[in-house]
């Protein structure tokens, strides 16, 4: 789906689709529709059915102009109670209502602003559109036809400052919505697919792609010199090398005050729990415990399209969890990067064992943040559901920064504290950590606990849970009901361009 702009095309063709919202009037039953053009009001009042509708959220109204052109009036409710994130709703469900019959749609752009601010709403007009219109069909015979092909963002004044606005809109928002569709793809291909190598070679191949990207690939031999005994671990029992992703993007203009943004994330291609094996119900889906590694290339892949100002460096940690006669054994010690020895209760706590060493090669490059991204624990389902991401940190500071960032996307984001009987209840007698607490109550806040032990205390960490968010969010029109969401992208490509 392709976006373009225009200004006041009034020499229309007659076969338009043009969508309006149509408000409701407080406490009245009628339509309130004064912004409307008066050609509109009266060709609509012209319709006798026009009266019974009153613009309340959810309902449509169909009506053609004197040149033949539709008008859809899209009800919206009363204006004050809309905000940007009900805007991206409402123009997912208008892509879903149109998708199959229209092949071009006009959207009367200067209608919709919402808050004065034109940029919000632009933003909340393409990413709803761009966003709802993802589908996964790759494996799929027969493919399922989409009519609509090019949307047309119109506004009716000519006005250099909203047209250069609009313009920018489309490039940076379809650049965004790319990249969340891009880590879509990624995490709802199959592991028998995607393993390991195939993630690793398609990850380096998109990111020649992007701007000013250099990317390493790290392999087994080179994780040993590494010394990442814990990420080592997790690969034994696999078929398929592990691979260490480290890519870097440097912006246009280095100074000594250029930021350097390190990002970290949990690559499991399938995560079976390993000899702590899980129940088949709780395999399943486990393809995408590599999320975590696609939502911070997803906002890496944006934010060097986009030419961020930050340096950033984007570390993806590649493995699957697998069972084999050399696989890891419960109750086996290992030696992580750091030097910290860890005793392995259970092989299905394993996301932390391969974060844990990256986070530590991650803080060895000095960077003035790192953030992880990762489908840690089911625990955070269970404590915000999964509509909410879970947050963790070391400092404050950037805590401040990533939820302004997640709020601006509205994406909703909570912090969970790591306090010390957590801290404590990961060490080990006999090894200096233990993989697992002693209970599974605070199960989130324990993982985060865990893998404070090897970030740098001198650089501020915020580890992202987003085991519940990273999956289907069907309460979102915007999202596939079924499937990745992309959750997080948005954010965390706001905080990379926010600096
Ligand atoms: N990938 C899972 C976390 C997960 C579970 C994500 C359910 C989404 C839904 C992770 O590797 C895991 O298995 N964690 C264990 C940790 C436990 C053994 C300490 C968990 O959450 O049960
Ligand atoms: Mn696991
Ligand atoms: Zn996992």
């Amino acid at each position: 789906m392709k976006f373009s702009m225009s200004v006041n095309s009034k020499n229309k063709k007659g076969q338009e689709l043009i969508i309006i919202p149509a408000h409701k009037t407080k406490n009245k039953k009628v339509v309130s529709n004064t912004n409307w053009p008066e050609e509109y009001r009266n060709s609509f009042s012209k319709i006798k059915a026009s009266k019974s509708f009153d613009g309340s959220k959810g309902k449509t109204f169909l009506f053609p102009l004197e040149n033949g052109s539709t008008i859809m009036a899209i009800g919206l409710g009363e204006k004050e109670s809309l905000n940007f994130e009900s805007l991206r709703c409402e123009m997912a469900n208008v892509f879903k209502k149109i998708q199959h019959d229209h092949s071009e749609a006009i959207i009367k752009i200067e209608q919709f602003i919402l808050e004065d601010d034109i940029e919000k709403s632009l933003a909340s007009i393409v990413q709803g559109l761009m966003l709802a219109a993802y589908k996964f069909e790759r494996h799929l015979t027969t493919k399922s036809e989409t009519a609509l092909k090019k949307i047309i963002l119109e506004l009716d004044n000519k006005n250099p400052k909203n047209e250069k606005l609009t313009k920018k809109a489309i490039h940076e928002n379809s650049i965004v919505c790319e990249s969340v569709n891009f880590c879509r793809d990624l995490v709802n291909e199959p592991p028998n697919i995607l393993n390991s190598e195939y993630y690793a070679k398609l990850v380096e191949k998109d990111s020649k792609t992007l701007n000013r990207v250099k990317v390493k690939v790290l392999g087994k031999d080179q994780l040993k010199k590494e010394k990442m005994g814990m990420f080592l671990s997790v690969n034994a029992g696999s078929a398929y090398a592990p691979r260490l992703v480290h890519l870097t993007y440097t912006p246009k203009k280095v100074t000594k005050k250029t930021k350097h943004i390190a990002l970290v994330g949990k690559g499991l291609t399938f995560d079976t729990g390993g000899y702590s094996l899980k129940p088949s119900g709780s395999m399943m889906n486990m393809k995408f415990d590599m999320a975590g590694s696609s939502t911070v290339y997803g906002a890496f892949r944006a934010a060097s399209l986009l030419n961020s100002d930050v340096k950033i460096t984007c570390l993806l940690g590649i493995t699957d969890n697998a069972v084999n006669e050399k696989a890891t054994m419960p109750d086996s010690i290992v030696k992580a990067r750091n030097g910290k020895t860890v005793e392995i209760l259970n092989t299905d706590a394993e996301g932390r064992l391969v974060l844990g060493d990256v986070l530590s090669y991650a803080s060895d490059l000095k960077p003035d943040a790192i953030i992880d991204a990762a489908t840690l624990t089911g625990a955070v389902l269970v404590s915000l559901g999964n509509e909410i991401c879970g947050l963790m940190s070391n400092n404050d500071n950037l805590v401040e920064k990533i939820l302004s960032s997640a709020k601006e996307a509205d994406e909703y984001m909570w912090q969970l504290p790591i306090i010390e009987p957590f801290r404590k209840d990961m060490k080990s007698n006999i090894a200096d950590l233990k993989n697992m607490g002693g209970s599974r109550f605070g199960g989130t806040s324990k993982a985060a606990a865990f893998l404070e032990n090897f970030v740098d205390p001198k650089i501020p960490w915020a580890h992202l849970d987003i085991a519940g968010v990273g999956d289907s969010q069907s309460h979102l029109p915007y999202c596939p009901t079924k499937g990745a969401s992309g959750s997080i992208v948005r954010t965390l490509t706001n905080y990379l361009l926010n600096q």
